[in-house]
């Protein structure tokens, strides 16, 4: 028989174990679903984390914020898109606040933070945006799924574009960091591909937007045509700096989708006229599920969605049919896992499957900005797969 003493003594060894983060302690079926957000709320990212958040938390109240019949508990981090804290505040999380599942972040630097987490404590990871092609190529893990982008997926699609419109040389232009690499290597591979020839490629560190000195030069080199990756307050601070130089309508602006998205208000439209992006989203997808997404997004948040709401408007459909398929018990890793590997996510911009490596297998459409939208003219490439180079899953 089990002395009381020893009840005590092994629950205090428990508990010990417990707040080394060691082990991550049981908690009752009843108990509500934790879920932490990490995303970027202040800074030049913050109104990508803040559609993110409410693209997720608009999925979940469509089912009566339960996931799997559980109720759902929130904990929120500003991650601030900086690189070097991404350890300590994914952490915040997963040990501090024992969460679930962690959905986060934007910025591919932070990334690398919270995965490395997500491999050493094996919590589930949810990514709904950052594109790092680390997290579904040679670092994939069982427990990360991806429901936005690979960094090089949208400019991929768009060298072949730029060339049909007889754009043979061009200047790549972007912040150094792992997004702004690796949009720059899926750029060159299809361009290159396509025959174009990229003659200068410049960059600054993020989130820098003292761009004049490179406008001079692309000025000075005359190319065809700008190629760039540029996001959030950064990206418009591009576009009127370029119309400012006097490039707009004499060199034209191409870029990853992320260049105009969610950007074009009465200030920045005139500006961005005619720049043509590949992406996977645009509101100006004409067709039953975005319109009565944009309807009901505009209705919860008095604004319209962007690409960032609706990846975590995915990653929140990801969630909810993980969920169900275990009845909201999550200590089911495996089936949990094969539930969301075969999910088939009825999004705004199209349904999409998962790769192997847990990356969106998705469309890519191209946009051009008339007046304040994304017109989409048509789709650069179909069911897009990232290569997943690396990945043992599967
Ligand atoms: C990234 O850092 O991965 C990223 C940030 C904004 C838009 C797209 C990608």
């Amino acid at each position: 028989m089990t002395s009381r003493r020893q009840v005590l003594t092994q629950s205090a060894a428990l508990i010990g174990a417990a707040s080394t983060g060691l082990i991550l302690p049981a908690r009752a079926q009843s108990a509500k679903i934790r879920v932490g957000l990490m995303l970027p709320f202040t800074g030049t990212f913050a109104q990508l984390g803040i559609a993110c958040d409410n693209g997720f938390r608009m999925a979940l109240e469509e089912k009566g914020n339960k996931l799997g019949g559980r109720e759902i508990e929130y904990f929120k981090v500003d991650d601030e898109s900086e690189p070097s804290k991404g350890v300590e505040n994914a952490n915040k999380l997963v040990q501090r606040d024992k969460v679930d599942v962690l959905v986060g972040t934007v910025h591919s630097g932070v990334q690398m933070g919270i995965h490395k987490v997500a491999r050493e404590t094996g919590v589930l990871c949810i990514i709904p945006n950052a594109g790092m092609h680390a997290a579904t190529r040679a670092l994939c893990a069982p427990n990360v799924f991806r429901t936005s982008f690979t960094n090089s997926q949208p400019t991929l699609a768009l060298g072949r574009v730029m060339m049909q419109k007889g754009h043979k040389k061009a200047v790549w232009i972007t912040w150094k960091y792992a997004a702004g690499d690796e949009a720059g290597e899926g750029f060159k591979e299809g361009y290159l591909a396509a025959g174009g020839t990229i003659v200068k490629e410049l960059g600054l560190p993020f989130p820098n937007v003292e761009f004049q000195a490179l406008l001079t030069e692309i000025a000075s080199i005359k190319p065809d045509a700008v190629a760039c990756f540029f996001s959030g307050g950064g990206a418009s601070k591009f576009i009127r700096d370029y119309a400012a130089a006097g490039l707009a309508g004499k060199i034209p602006l191409y870029g990853s989708g992320f260049l105009t998205e969610g950007l074009l208000d009465d200030e920045l439209a005139p500006s961005a006229q005619g720049i043509v992006t590949t992406l996977h989203y645009s509101t100006s997808l004409a067709t039953k599920r975005n319109d009565a997404f944009r309807l009901a997004y505009a209705k919860a948040y008095k604004m319209q969605p962007d690409v960032y709401a609706v990846q975590g408007y995915d990653a929140g459909q990801l969630l909810i049919q993980g969920a169900a398929a275990v009845n909201g018990d999550f200590s089911k890793k495996k089936a949990l896992y094969v539930a969301m590997e075969n999910a088939v996510i009825d999004s705004p911009r199209g349904k999409w499957t998962m790769s192997k490596a847990h990356n969106p297998v998705q469309d890519m459409y191209v946009r051009v900005v008339k007046g304040k939208e994304n017109v989409v003219q048509g789709v650069a490439a179909k069911a897009l797969s990232d290569s997943g180079a690396g990945c043992k899953l599967g």
